[in-house]
């Protein structure tokens, strides 16, 4: 063990895996250019100097160089995991070995141990929590009000996140400025869409080596990750059916050529089922009932509440491990019923999370809003507020120079004539 490990704390699975993990971050940053350039510059102006972080994030190639990126910027970061199943343990050990940043992290822990962590991120006092599902925001306000002085404020990564945010601002209890990752175009029109898209059907081929083509997809939610999975689905060669509880959504769905029905009719037809609602239990008993035999049932959402596993394991005789991440519930209907990732979000329980490129903004987004919080200290009102327009044009302008791709831009007669109202027909 070098000095280095030796001093800094962290709960990782293996140091020994830090080489690995070093191999697998360098080649993730080649899809990062623009985290890349952020990380640059925070390098040389330290606008994190004195900051205590907290960054509560799936533990992956990608999180690895927001966390590079926030440490370089002088951040005192602390990074924890957003879930049981996301780490990837080879990186948590590279960065404690070879970056010297405390990461409390190990796929597989158990709930207590995430429980555990959680509270040690707080015992950093953070004066920044980037939190993804906002579990650490959540327990500070709830076991720890007298520390929310140190706050300066919070980036929210998920969809899940901001919801729960927003519960808190209606509650009165959201006292401190959180800077809202998720609807950031540069994030939800790439990480949510596409990334959710392709990183949930590599979760499932993962784990079940399946053929996709000719299936019936059930995708529950027709929200942005939704719609990537059930865009992604059909182009693999399934038959995508769409359940939803929201009108405008459904008829989307119906526009963009989907089957649309409750999942009470959506049970008996599908062979794999993707749950993306952000909601609880929207397979429940009655659906494993009606199931064809060997129905396969994941979810993609944040958390793991949207199959009613119970409901299900209340109806087995049996529950084997037939793969990696894939069990088989063996029903007293004599049907069986195959659960991938333990209902947890099958893209990084089984695969590796959204790719790279798409990372690259949403993480430009979280280091540019901690970056900002930390400008504005003291400015900004409690509440839930936006990714500043100019910084996710920034954001997408830098992704664009990287990709090499050139657009036009408004002649001065175009400006002129889109900012006025005089002339119509
Ligand atoms: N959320 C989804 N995919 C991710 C990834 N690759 N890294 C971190 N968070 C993620």
């Amino acid at each position: 063990m070098t000095a280095t490990q030796t001093q800094i704390k962290h709960e990782v699975k293996d140091l020994s895996l830090a080489a690995l993990g070093r191999q697998r971050i360098e080649w993730a940053g080649r899809e990062m250019p623009v985290l890349r350039q952020i990380r640059e510059r925070f390098a040389k102006e330290k606008p994190f100097a004195g900051i205590r972080l907290v960054a509560c994030c799936h533990v992956t190639t990608e999180t690895a160089h927001l966390a590079i990126a926030l440490k370089e910027g002088g951040a005192d970061a602390l990074l924890i995991a957003s879930n049981p199943l996301s780490t990837q343990d080879d990186v948590a050990a590279c960065l404690v070995a070879d970056y010297g940043i405390s990461v409390y992290a190990i796929k597989g822990e158990d709930n207590d141990t995430y429980h555990r962590h959680v509270q040690i991120a707080l015992d950093h006092k953070p004066n920044i929590i980037i939190d993804d599902g906002s579990d650490v925001v959540a327990t500070l306000i709830q076991e720890r009000p007298n520390q929310i002085g140190d706050l300066i404020g919070t980036t929210e990564e998920t969809t899940t996140g901001i919801v729960r945010l927003r519960a808190m601002f209606r509650d009165g209890v959201l006292t401190f400025p959180a800077m809202n990752v998720n609807d950031a175009d540069t994030k939800h029109f790439f990480d949510n869409r596409y990334g959710t898209g392709q990183s949930t059907l590599d979760g499932i081929i993962r784990a079940t080596n399946i053929l996709l083509a000719g299936k019936s997809i059930v995708v529950a939610g027709y929200g942005w990750c939704g719609k990537g999975t059930a865009l992604r689905a059909r182009g693999m060669g399934a038959n995508v059916i769409v359940t939803e509880i929201d009108p405008t959504k459904a008829i989307e769905a119906v526009m963009d050529g989907f089957l649309v029905m409750p999942m009470d009719e959506a049970a008996a037809q599908g062979d794999i089922f993707i749950t993306v609602t952000g909601n609880k239990h929207v397979i429940r008993g009655e659906h494993f009932d009606a199931m064809k035999d060997g129905a396969i049932v994941c979810n993609s959402g944040h958390f793991d509440i949207e199959i009613d596993l119970k409901a299900l394991a209340s109806r087995a005789s049996e529950v084997k491990t037939v793969r990696s991440f894939t069990q088989e519930y063996r029903l007293n209907n004599n049907k069986s019923v195959i659960v991938l990732g333990e209902g947890r979000l099958i893209n990084l329980a089984a695969a590796e999370g959204h790719p790279s490129a798409v990372m690259d903004m949403s993480f430009a987004n979280q280091a540019l809003a901690s970056e900002y919080l930390v400008k504005n200290q003291g400015k900004l009102e409690a509440g839930i507020h936006s990714i500043p327009t100019e910084v996710d044009k920034d954001i997408a302008r830098l992704k664009l120079q990287a990709m090499g791709i050139n657009i036009d831009s408004l002649t001065p007669d175009q400006t002129e004539y889109i900012n006025s109202w005089t002339s119509g027909t």
